[in-house]
């Protein structure tokens, strides 16, 4: 009767076996997808725009300026295919997005992949992993992210409840900088004398600069609200070289998220956002109707030694009138309210309001905060310079150029991408696996600078073991001037586990960790003249760029790379890359 060529006994044990190793092995791409795939299309394309009475050609993602929004929910792939028309070479980055095992979609330029030429497609593929709010997508390569980038919306999985009130609606809120010049322009010539970048003409919002701007007022962002709504304002900051304060006048915001993990809900008036970082609020309007306009708006904080834009952008809160239901209700001649913002430099705003950021920690969304430490590591962040070449005159500090390091190292990228040395053996000439795990020379790093502030240059990587529980301290130095810096991380969130001023004191500062409800993120605001401590659990196998977000400073080589191996499991390797990868 039996027609099978086996013993049944075999078949079942066959199949059973089989079971088991898909139940230990599973394909990553079916595990993880727990929900649909979502495609996009991306030309990348030069378009006119005319900000500030004057027109220039940028590059942009399909003619949009800010880029088209990306929305998925928890568990959705993304398959973003990528054609670049413009003749500038381009890379995007999904900023925050975890990347588990897809290190070759993460984006930056020279890291995990060559950049896309004119002409070619890259089809960029990923899933979302266990995050859901903000994040946001940019250009990877010199200073295009200036006007390539876009919001990424992740949505609770179907079923799963949002923790907070639900919003009446959502609204993406962009802060960008503006330059009348070409931003290629100006970090090239920037690079070429030593000295510290033309700073921008403008910020703006959802590419807007609004009324406080010459010839703007048409150029102003509009949120139009109903009384006693709840909104979700999905607020990120794609400023190339500025920390920003944001207000609306008499309006609170309730912090809800931050780099796409919940947080326990505070309200404030006014929140610091640096740039890569997102943050989720929830604007409760006012009950009844107003009769009066509000502004919003934001300025930098600044804590450098350089010149900075410091003007302010605006936007208008506009209230609909319930007794006019034609869209011309809206009120030009009613009373305009205007927020008070924190001066420029005020530190303590900062730090106050960072420290109000803690992980809700409950049942349905713990924090995973590492509780012990493999490897411990020390990083110095900071400004620095390097000799100006014979019979040039350079215009950095003391007539040298401006650099800035890690741990005393000016990374300098290569002209091929570090994840394809890694992947194929071939890394001898392309990078070190010496980056130093803390400063070769230690110093007063927050005191009198040493005599000789001279940086090295080298492309150095740190490698750690798969699932080495990491605990990282970064430092602010004092060398050319004690200055915040936000450090970002691609391929990991991080917790804060604790931050603080002056050097940091390895016997006596881990006392105050907090290893409970830390706040979990992609990027963290070094403070001036300060410390911040972070764990993370390498858990994902690949090179993962770290640098600090002003954009200025990465120039100057404020970046290194991580270099995570692979595990012994056959879902713990990094997977091989995929045919269209782009070639240097
Ligand atoms: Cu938004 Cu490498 O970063």
């Amino acid at each position: 009767m039996a027609t099978s060529p086996l013993p049944s006994s075999l078949l079942t044990a066959v199949l059973v076996f089989s079971c088991i190793i898909f139940f230990i092995f599973p394909a990553i791409t079916e595990s993880q997808q727990t929900g649909i795939t979502r495609h996009y299309q991306f030309d990348i394309q030069m378009t006119n725009v005319t900000r500030l009475c004057e027109t220039k050609s940028i590059v942009t993602v399909n003619g949009q300026f800010p880029g088209p929004k990306i929305v998925a929910r928890e568990g959705d792939r993304v398959v973003v295919r990528v054609v670049n028309h413009a003749s500038h070479n381009i890379t995007l980055h999904w900023h925050g997005v975890r990347q588990l095992q897809s290190a070759w979609y993460d984006g930056p330029a020279y890291i995990t992949q060559c950049p896309i030429q004119k002409g070619h497609t890259y089809v960029y593929n990923f899933t979302i992993v266990g995050q859901r709010g903000t994040l946001w997508w940019h250009a990877h390569i010199s200073w295009l992210r200036a006007t390539v980038y876009g919001p990424i919306v992740i949505l609770p999985k179907l079923g799963v409840p949002y923790p907070f009130v639900k919003p009446y609606k959502e609204v993406p809120i962009i802060f960008g900088e503006w330059w009348k010049a070409d931003t290629e322009v100006v970090i090239s010539q920037a690079l070429q004398t030593g000295g510290g970048p033309n700073v921008s003409d403008a910020y703006t919002i959802n590419g807007l600069p609004g009324p406080l701007y010459n010839c703007s007022a048409k150029d102003t962002f509009k949120l139009k609200v109903k009384p006693g709504k709840t909104y979700l304002l999905r607020i990120i900051n794609a400023a190339l070289n500025d920390e920003l304060f944001f207000s609306i006048a008499n309006h609170s915001l309730t912090i809800v998220e931050v780099d796409a993990v919940y947080v326990k809900p505070f309200s404030t008036k006014t929140l610091l956002i640096t740039p890569g970082q997102t943050t989720s609020v929830l604007l409760t309007t006012h009950a009844q109707y107003p009769g009066a306009n509000f502004f919003m708006e934001a300025r930098p904080y600044v804590t450098g030694q350089g010149t900075f834009d410091n003007s302010t952008v605006a936007g208008i809160l506009e209230y609909e009138n319930p007794k006019s239901f034609s869209s011309s209700s809206f009120n030009k001649n009613l009373p305009l309210y205007k927020p008070t913002l924190p001066a420029l430099n005020d530190t303590s705003f900062a730090t106050n309001f960072t420290n109000k950021l803690r992980s809700l920690a409950n049942v349905n969304y713990p924090t995973n905060v590492p509780q012990s430490v493999d490897r411990q590591f020390f990083f110095t962040v900071g400004l620095g310079a390097i000799p100006c070449p014979q019979n040039e005159t350079c215009q950095g500090p003391n007539g040298t150029k401006f650099s800035a390091s890690v741990n005393n190292v000016s990374f300098i990228l290569p002209t091929t991408a570090l994840l394809q040395s890694h992947f194929s053996g071939k890394s001898r000439g392309v990078y070190r696996s010496n980056f130093p795990i803390m400063p070769l020379m230690p110093f007063n790093y927050t005191g009198t600078p040493p005599n000789n502030t001279f940086v090295t240059n080298g492309t150095e990587v740190l490698v750690v073991p798969f699932n080495t529980s990491v605990e990282l301290v970064m430092q602010d130095t004092s060398i050319i001037g004690a200055e915040s810096h936000p450090l970002h991380i691609h391929g990991f969130n991080f917790f804060v586990v604790g931050q603080g001023f002056g050097n940091y004191n390895p016997v006596k500062d881990p006392a105050g960790f907090n290893l409970v409800d830390p706040v979990e993120r992609n990027t963290v605001g070094v403070p001036p003249g300060g410390w911040v401590a972070i764990r993370f659990l390498a858990d994902n196998p690949g090179v993962w760029f770290m640098h600090c977000h002003l954009e200025v400073h990465t120039s100057w080589g404020l970046k290194m790379a991580w270099l995570v191996l692979d595990g012994n499991l056959p879902n713990q390797k990094l997977p091989p890359p995929p045919s269209d990868l782009p070639k240097c």
